[in-house]
């Protein structure tokens, strides 16, 4: 077992924030010796409880849960700040070219090590994952993640129509694949297997079919896609499907809605597509940054609200232009303030951050496993600095509140916030 003292931020079931000025994480092995919170709470209601657990004192530091990034691709790290007309010219551009680079394993084996290096710096310790159509740049990816103990999900992209050569997959083989990297990869450890068709205008009627049928066996692996995130690529998806309702209704019809179904983006849906995905348990990947960048819309967080849509914070890398969960936090933020084709509100800092930590947790079925600091929930924990830099160090100790403490290091942070990454304890 080890202690931490230092301020503490963790979250209440219902999302309100809890933050211990003098708080004290205590960390060690469970039954099934997995690194877990053992206690959470002020340094002076737990400071008796612990006799002979050394404690490391880290003053003027807040140690708060890992981040969990709900949607990004690890093949796109190399995408970031493409700028095209839109997503689909991105799409053909850049992103299918580099994609197909990922049918070598080593060129995939690099990529990976720099990209959790990379989310490693940025307090990103769980994740959902596109890699590419090719097989080698899954294993590429749980390789590395399993080399360093972190939870993580992730998939085999399904694309066989609409798609150059290079990433277009053939239907059977791509449905044999993914059922092999299921028994590969799926609980071995820390890692978890999505099921991966990329969006409905690049997988046929039959491997959508396909997909669905392999999500029905089984329930506990996760489905990850894209849905309404452009208007060209909704009017592309009504033509494709003109029996449909809506384009969400295309992954109802082959049974890709239900708990542990992600899907990135959700700006171009309406209330009834929004109970559709509350009904059924599926969430939302909410990815600003990229949005922004590609230009795709404004996330209605009010609908998401009132109807009762789960969902969470993504970067979307590298339609997305950050790693950092602070840049996406503030992205968030101002794409919740737009209120021209919305309802424009001020999410709060605390909401925010919850979307990126315990709610987005909650959105992969992994609510007291991560994202929180919870008794029991795994140890993977940040520790940060909010004077990492001159003006950090003024605005955060100016601070009047949590809330205002909280927004303060969503405007200003990024990586030099982040002391200190704790991987299941480690
Ligand atoms: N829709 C289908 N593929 C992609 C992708 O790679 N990125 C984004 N942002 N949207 C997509
Ligand atoms: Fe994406």
């Amino acid at each position: 077992m080890k202690a931490l003292r230092a301020a503490l931020l963790r979250f209440d079931d219902d999302g309100s924030p809890r933050l211990e000025a003098d708080g004290l994480l205590v960390v060690g092995s469970d039954a099934q010796g997995r690194q877990v919170v053992r206690a959470a709470g002020a340094w002076s209601a737990l400071r008796d409880d612990f006799p002979g657990v050394a404690v490391e004192h880290l003053p003027g530091r807040l140690i708060a849960p890992g981040f969990v990034d709900l949607h990004l691709h690890y093949p796109q790290t190399d995408v970031i700040g493409s700028p095209a007309d839109g997503l689909l010219p991105w799409l053909e551009r850049y992103t299918f070219p580099h994609e197909a680079r990922f049918a070598d394993a080593d060129h995939a084996a690099s990529v990976a090590t720099f990209f959790f290096d990379e989310l490693q710096r940025h307090g990103v310790t769980t994740a959902l994952v596109f890699a590419t159509s090719h097989p080698a740049s899954v294993d590429a990816f749980f390789t590395e993640a399993q080399a360093r103990g972190l939870r993580m999900i992730g998939g085999k992209v399904l694309q066989d129509r609409h798609s150059p050569d290079g990433v277009r997959d053939d239907t059977e083989q791509s449905l044999r694949d993914t059922e092999a990297l299921i028994g590969r990869w799926h609980g071995q450890g820390r890692l978890g297997y999505a099921i991966t068709p990329r969006f409905v205008p690049t997988c046929s009627d039959a491997q959508l079919a396909g997909a669905g049928e392999i999500a029905r066996q089984h329930p506990d692996v996760w489905i990850q896609s894209h849905v309404a995130e452009n208007a060209d690529e909704v009017a592309w998806v009504r033509q494709l499907h003109p029996g449909a309702r809506s384009y969400l209704d295309v992954y109802r019809q082959f049974g890709l809605l239900r708990e542990r179904a992600v899907y990135a983006h959700c700006i171009h849906v309406d209330d009834a597509d929004r109970a559709l995905m509350r009904e059924t348990g599926a969430a939302a990947a909410v990815s600003p940054t990229s949005n922004l960048f590609l230009g795709s819309g404004f996330f209605d967080h009010e609908g998401a609200d009132r109807i009762g849509m789960r969902h969470g914070l993504a970067s979307d890398v590298g339609g997305g232009t950050s790693f950092s969960p602070f840049h996406t936090m503030l992205a968030a933020y101002y794409v919740g303030r737009e209120g021209r084709g919305k309802p424009g509100m001020s999410l709060a800092p605390s909401r925010l951050w919850w979307l990126h930590t315990a709610g987005a947790a909650r959105a992969l079925g992994l609510e007291g496993v991560v994202g929180n600091l919870a008794r029991g929930c795994e140890a993977d924990f940040l520790v940060i600095n909010p004077a990492a830099t001159p003006l950090l160090a003024r605005r955060t100790a100016a601070a009047g509140s949590v809330e205002e403490f909280l927004f303060a290091l969503i405007v200003l942070g990024d990586d030099r916030a982040i002391e200190r990454v704790h991987v299941a304890g480690a």
